[in-house]
């Protein structure tokens, strides 16, 4: 396969979806302060867009075109996403191809969404600083309830049945749990808590309990702790601080992120990878289209920056990542910030000043 022809690559190649609503905003944004950083070192980039959207699907019928996925596989690094969804396409048919085909065909079974206060200022919780909210929650990417297994019955009647079955297989289960091992060793992190709902989800949860207990005993050194979900959700809200590595599966770990993200400034910050190692892995902010605001010119662009510095990361550019991540910080710190964050400046705006700040950026990069 053509993970060891993309790692041969010395420009890398670089696909841009920005999709629909803010997408198309912020991608556009995101890429020029991406090309400035790579400016900056020694390295090559070569972007390839494509328009799959609402707007392509109403005009000709495509969402995921036939091929896509082998040509990912075979010709490019990375994929920066910006967010499908549009009121004019009520079923999201578009969306799910596009997305959902994407993550599960291209085998992204890892979900990655760091969660960071950058600044004490962006927290709703009381007498919270920097170092209180650091953590990373690995989602399972590819199967439980979102698999899509599952029928109606008696459609429309009263007595109509909905089943939609959870799926856990023991070498998904164990390849995201040592995943999160894997991450929380390479970096010293020192623990890795699993949750899950296992006295109650007894036969597939149980699977987790059991693949956990297994794998946790080849990494010694890392603490391994356990939360039902439900306490998880209590836990963050009440202490984040106790919490550096989180995996869980594909339900808890879509709720439970989108609660952490709250805890460090919202949605318009939060970034996300689905990853498969060693292979095309795509990266997004983890807001979606937002048509209350699209067109309008406010969106935070930083959710899409920060998903480009964990492409960087991906590509073997951390350098570039932390300078982007360098970029954010800075940002917020100057109050440099869409509305969301309290601020008023426009999408073009905040582009601009992370644009002149990677431009000016002291570091030498390799
Ligand atoms: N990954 C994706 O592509 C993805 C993810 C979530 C939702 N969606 C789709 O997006 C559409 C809208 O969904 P939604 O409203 O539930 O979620 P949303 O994330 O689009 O918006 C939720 C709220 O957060 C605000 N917001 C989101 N991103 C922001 C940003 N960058 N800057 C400032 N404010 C921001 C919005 O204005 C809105 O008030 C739907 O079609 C949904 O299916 C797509």
């Amino acid at each position: 396969m053509n993970a060891s022809r993309a790692a041969d690559r010395t420009a890398k190649r670089i696909a841009l979806i920005p999709g629909d609503g803010i997408g198309m905003e912020v991608v556009p944004e995101a890429v020029r302060i991406l090309r400035a950083a790579i400016a900056k070192s020694n390295r090559q980039a070569e972007f390839v867009e494509f328009d799959w959207g609402a707007e392509r699907f109403l005009r000709d019928g495509t969402t995921l075109p036939a091929g896509a996925v082998e040509m990912f596989r075979r010709d490019f690094d990375a994929i920066l996403f910006g967010a499908v969804g549009d009121p004019r396409v009520p079923s999201n048919r578009h969306a799910a191809d596009i997305l959902l085909g994407l993550r599960a065909k291209l085998d992204l079974y890892v979900n990655a969404r760091p969660v960071e206060l950058l600044d004490a200022s962006l927290t709703p919780l009381r007498d919270r600083s920097e170092n209180d909210i650091r953590f990373i929650i690995f989602r399972e990417n590819t199967e439980g309830l979102y698999a899509g297994a599952g029928g109606q019955f008696r459609r429309g009647d009263p007595d109509e049945i909905a089943i939609q079955e959870d799926i856990n297989t023991r070498r998904g289960v164990e390849r995201i749990i040592r995943y999160a091992f894997e991450y929380a060793r390479a970096r010293k992190l020192g623990k890795v808590l699993m949750s899950d709902k296992s006295n109650a989800l007894t036969f597939g949860h149980e699977l987790w309990q059991r693949v956990f207990a297994e794998v946790r005993r080849e990494y010694p050194e890392i603490e391994a702790r356990h939360l039902y979900i439900d306490t998880l959700a209590a836990e963050l809200v009440r202490d984040p601080s106790q919490f550096r590595v989180i995996v869980t599966c594909n339900l808890f770990g879509d709720i439970a992120s989108d609660l952490a993200a709250q805890l460090a400034g919202g949605l318009g910050l939060a970034p996300s990878g689905n990853i498969h190692p060693g292979q095309v892995s795509l990266f997004e902010p983890v807001h979606g289209s937002a048509p209350n605001i699209a067109g309008k010119g406010i969106a935070n662009p930083m959710g899409a920056v920060l998903a480009s510095a964990m492409l960087c990361d991906h590509v073997g550019w951390s350098d570039l990542g932390d300078l982007l991540r360098a970029a954010v910080r800075a940002a917020v710190r100057e109050r440099q910030t869409t509305r969301d964050l309290g601020g008023s400046r426009s999408t073009r705006e905040v582009a601009a000043w992370l644009l002149e700040y990677v431009t000016k950026a002291k570091a030498a990069l390799t």
